[in-house]
């Protein structure tokens, strides 16, 4: 047989294939399944921004090879200095992605080689743990745990792989932990990663779902942080984009330009209706009401799943922001004999903590991907389900 390389992995995870075997035998059993487990949005983008998309469609033009539209660097510049003050160079600082994701598969091969090093959250955003994969690297695992506040300890990591590491990944608002993190903690990230000569890549991709006030910051705030950092930021969660596929990354202009050059290589832009939708979306005089709609979204499907969990006796901790909530499986570190129990008992779908990372253990991840009255319902199957949860090990 012609052959496959080891990076491409060896397929769907285990834990994976778990959970299409056991929701097919939930429904079997007649179970209403109601789906917790991919953090996919539910709704489409608003008006405006569809407008945009369709009526590009229509144009001729729209169907030869893309070009990275002018505006849209600018329009990401304009929106980074209104929400962040933050100041950028539309032509040097900032370049459009196929949604973030993307970004992430790539930015090892322009800032690894072979072999390298480099520092990831664990628990964390699974495509992270793929990073080293693209260039036959390794990685380290920092861990954030709850006794920190899920925030990251830069004196844990040893001296050897801070000298050796080429990069350091963090994301706040988190996904799977929904802990949003203040200015103070990206100082010191930028602090560390210029102490030893290394990229800071922070993920800002839920920078605009967060609640109860809380407004999260942008890493290039931080004074100096342009020298060692980018952000990626995503059309994706805010403007329910995610079908769409755009994203972004800004900051260090070394950085960009080299993926700007790979990049070069690999696509020729994004597909123009897609781009014409996002510097709608950025420059829409309605901008701020949409993005604060869909904060307020989320807010209220939080606050239904929380409330319904609460009045039958189960206590789950409210995030400040992202789309999950994140929890501890009760009296038990068995997260996935756990996610067994919820699919079989009760038909919610929800994601075992070990798939984000070996400290996600013990956890859940609850996707608020559904409508307040369906996350009410499943809050609630689940406490009244929890009388006979005993741990039992699959
Ligand atoms: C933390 C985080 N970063 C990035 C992404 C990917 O976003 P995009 O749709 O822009 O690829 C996600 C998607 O769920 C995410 O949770």
């Amino acid at each position: 047989m012609p052959y496959i390389a080891n990076r491409v992995g060896a397929g769907e995870e285990g834990v994976f294939c778990l959970l299409q075997n056991w929701i097919a035998q939930a429904r079997k059993d007649g179970k209403e399944i109601i789906n917790l487990g991919v953090g996919s949005p539910n709704r489409r983008p608003e008006n405006p921004i569809l407008q945009e998309l369709l009526e590009s469609a229509k144009e001729d033009k729209s169907y030869e090879y893309p070009f990275i539209d002018p505006k849209l660097p600018e329009a990401i510049a304009d929106w980074y200095k209104d929400r962040f003050g933050v100041s950028l160079e539309p032509e040097n600082q900032v370049l459009p992605l196929w949604g973030s994701q993307e970004g992430f598969a790539h930015f090892p091969l322009v800032t690894m080689e072979q072999e390298d090093l480099c520092i990831l959250p664990d628990p964390g955003y699974p495509i992270y743990h793929y990073m080293p994969n693209m260039v036959d690297g390794h990685s380290w695992n920092l861990p954030l745990e709850e006794k920190n506040g899920f925030m990251p300890d830069f004196s844990g990591v040893p001296e050897d792989v801070a000298q050796k590491a080429r990069f350091l990944v963090l994301n706040y608002p988190n996904n799977p932990l929904g802990v949003g993190a203040t200015l103070d903690v990206l100082e010191d990230a930028v602090k560390f990663c210029k102490k030893h000569d290394i990229w800071l890549i922070y993920d800002n991709a839920y920078c605009e779902l967060a609640f109860d006030g809380f407004r999260p910051p942008s890493v290039l705030e931080v004074e100096g942080a342009l020298d060692v950092a980018v952000e990626v930021n995503s059309f994706s969660k805010t403007f329910n984009m995610a079908g769409m596929r755009i994203g972004f990354v800004v900051g260090n202009e070394r950085f960009v330009k080299a993926l700007g050059r790979l990049k070069g290589n690999i696509d020729y832009g994004l597909f123009m209706p897609v781009q014409k939708a996002a510097i709608k979306a950025l420059t829409h005089p309605d901008r701020d009401a949409i993005i604060a709609r869909t904060r307020q979204m989320y807010q209220d499907r939080r606050d239904a799943f929380i409330q319904s969990a609460a009045e039958k006796g189960w206590e789950v901790i409210p995030p400040m922001g992202s789309m999950f909530i994140w929890t501890k499986v009760p009296n038990c570190d068995d997260d996935v004999s756990f996610v067994e129990f919820c699919i079989r008992e009760t038909g919610v779908v929800v994601t075992p903590g070990r798939a984000f990372g070996e400290k996600g253990r013990g956890y859940v991840r609850i996707a608020l991907v559904r409508e307040p009255e369906v996350l009410a319902e499943a809050a609630s199957r689940i406490a009244e389900a929890l009388g006979k949860w005993a741990c039992a090990r699959v």
